[in-house]
């Protein structure tokens, strides 16, 4: 059995291990990382997948954002779940919590960067993304969004900018 919970720090080594795993030590430089870098994910909206063994099986992590004339939103990523344990349904489990946990929170639109395929399950499409920019490349077809309350990206324009907690003011403040 599998429990979705919230992240806590003792999931670093674990969860930086898994991602590196599924997405090569260049995922650094993905457009999308320009994002995340320095920052602290959106409070409450980073999740650990934990196996019936205490070991991460899957990560999920939401982030601050402005997107351009839209406003505040949430950009999700990165998505994995261990090799081992894909298939059975935990890519979207953790999904569903954490778009769930998102809507419950307030927040009105969540975009990423990712294999439409996969993520049009979930609702995300590219239309409401067209006249949005990311700061750095990103392919089209690649960059979603969707909307948890209606019309919340309906003529969304304007470049998308980091607007989570800085990782270093909170380190200071601990
Ligand atoms: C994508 C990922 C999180 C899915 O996890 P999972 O636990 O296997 O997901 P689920 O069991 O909920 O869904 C599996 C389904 O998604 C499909 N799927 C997986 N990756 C996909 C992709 N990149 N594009 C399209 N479909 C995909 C599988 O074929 C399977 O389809 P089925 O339901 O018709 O059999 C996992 O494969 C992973 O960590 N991949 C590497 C990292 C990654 O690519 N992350 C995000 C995608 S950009």
């Amino acid at each position: 059995m599998v429990t979705i919970r919230a992240e806590i720090p003792s999931d670093f080594a674990a969860r930086e291990a898994l991602l590196n795993k599924a997405f090569g030590v260049k995922r650094m430089r993905k457009t999308s990382e320009k994002l995340r870098k320095g920052r602290l994910p959106a409070q409450g909206l980073a999740f650990s997948a934990i196996n019936e063994k205490g070991k991460l099986v899957g990560t999920v992590r939401l982030w601050n954002i402005i997107a351009g004339s839209a406003g505040p939103a949430l950009l999700l990523g990165p998505l994995a779940v261990d090799e081992k344990a894909r298939g059975a349904g935990l890519g979207s489990a953790l999904m569903r919590h954490a778009l769930a946990e998102a809507a419950r929170l307030g927040h009105g639109a969540v975009l990423l960067v990712g294999d439409a395929p996969y993520y049009a399950r979930f609702g995300f499409a590219a239309g409401v993304t067209q006249s949005l920019h990311l700061p750095g490349p990103v392919e089209r077809a690649r960059f979603l969004g969707l909307e948890l309350s209606p019309g919340a990206l309906d003529g969304a324009e304007g470049l998308v900018a980091a607007s989570g907690r800085l990782a270093e003011a909170e380190k200071a403040a601990a």
